[in-house]
């Protein structure tokens, strides 16, 4: 969706960014540092985007971040300037397409990592680490088992590739690319925001296994951009599931992933096209675990 950007006109809004979900607008002008980030309902797995999409994601996730911006407050600086756009601060109406999925927020100089914070052992590390008995380059003992909790979380950068997969780093890794205190400084803000927010989870019965945070500099000060502990930048299970030892419903892509798998696609693209019973179930996982940990009902 190309918005303004051709026409040459000095209109307020200007496309500058299409990432895999979100389209980050100019607003104004570059010295006001000012962007419309919008997330749409596109879907991404294996950092390959879904043809379909699922109905209301973008808002889902906009309302999910939202919550937690809200709930971490001043505790932790980010990026927003505010979740209801006026036409005085944007030149012009918010476009009805954009209605609930439109964040205004201060242009950050994007960190090239990104910050994961990991409770459970899943995903990339448990690949990791039932190849190599390492967690982003760090050995653990031996015998460990997907779902398994760490003793504490623990911080495990990655690479942000431009194009192509992240990749697993270890912390000295991180501070060669940001520096020592940032890298330090990060750390100690991921790891704050995880233990926030898995304890709001748990409070719902959800478990964050895990989540991934971007961080940039805004006015020489690091804040959270980007979105905040949602289904699409989280692992949230089922916890009385995992505490009966079962294999826990997962409230984020995984069900989208173990779909793929299942069709035996090889993760280039073009993917598989998706059945309407796996969107509906993703788009009903969403809602319902930003219900419960919000304790706010989905409007749409
Ligand atoms: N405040 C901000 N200032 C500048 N860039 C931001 C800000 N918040 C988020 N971003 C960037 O906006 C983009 C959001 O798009 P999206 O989440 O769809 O990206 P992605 O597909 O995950 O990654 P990429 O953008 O590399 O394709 C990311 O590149 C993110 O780093
Ligand atoms: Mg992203």
């Amino acid at each position: 969706m190309t918005r303004w950007i051709d026409l040459g006109i000095d209109l307020a809004l200007k496309l500058i960014h299409k990432g895999k979900v979100r389209d980050l607008y100019r607003v104004g002008s570059p010295d006001e540092k000012r962007l419309l980030m919008v997330a749409s309902d596109r879907v991404s797995a294996f950092d390959v985007v879904m043809a379909e999409e699922i109905r209301d994601k973008g808002k889902v996730l906009t309302a999910m971040s939202e919550f937690w911006f809200e709930l971490l407050g001043d505790r932790f600086p980010n990026h927003v300037v505010t979740t209801r756009p006026t036409s005085i601060e944007l030149g012009e109406d918010l476009p009805a397409d954009f209605q609930g999925r439109a964040m205004l927020v201060k242009e950050a100089q994007m960190l090239p990592i990104e910050c994961i914070v990991r409770g459970f052992l899943a995903g990339s590390a448990l690949k990791e680490y039932q190849a190599s008995q390492t967690v982003h380059g760090q050995r653990l003992p031996a015998g460990l088992t997907g779902g398994m909790k760490f003793p504490e979380p623990i911080f495990t950068p990655s690479t942000k590739a431009e194009s192509g997969h992240d990749v697993n780093i270890t912390f000295d890794q991180a501070a060669a690319i940001v520096g020592t205190d940032v890298a330090v400084k990060v750390r100690d803000m991921s790891l704050g925001i995880y233990e926030i927010g898995a304890q709001r989870a748990k409070q719902a019965g959800v478990i964050l296994a895990d989540t991934k945070f971007e961080f940039g500099f805004i006015d020489g000060e690091i804040a959270i951009c980007d979105e905040v502990l949602t289904p699409d930048s989280s692992r949230m299970w089922e916890a009385s599931e995992l505490l009966a030892g079962g294999e826990p419903t997962a409230y984020d892509k995984q069900p989208l992933r173990d779909w793929l798998e299942s069709t035996g696609w090889n993760k280039m693209p073009p993917p598989p096209s998706l059945p309407s019973a796996v969107r509906e179930s993703l788009r009903n996982r969403y809602i319902a675990v930003y219900e419960r940990i919000s304790g706010r009902e989905f409007l749409g």
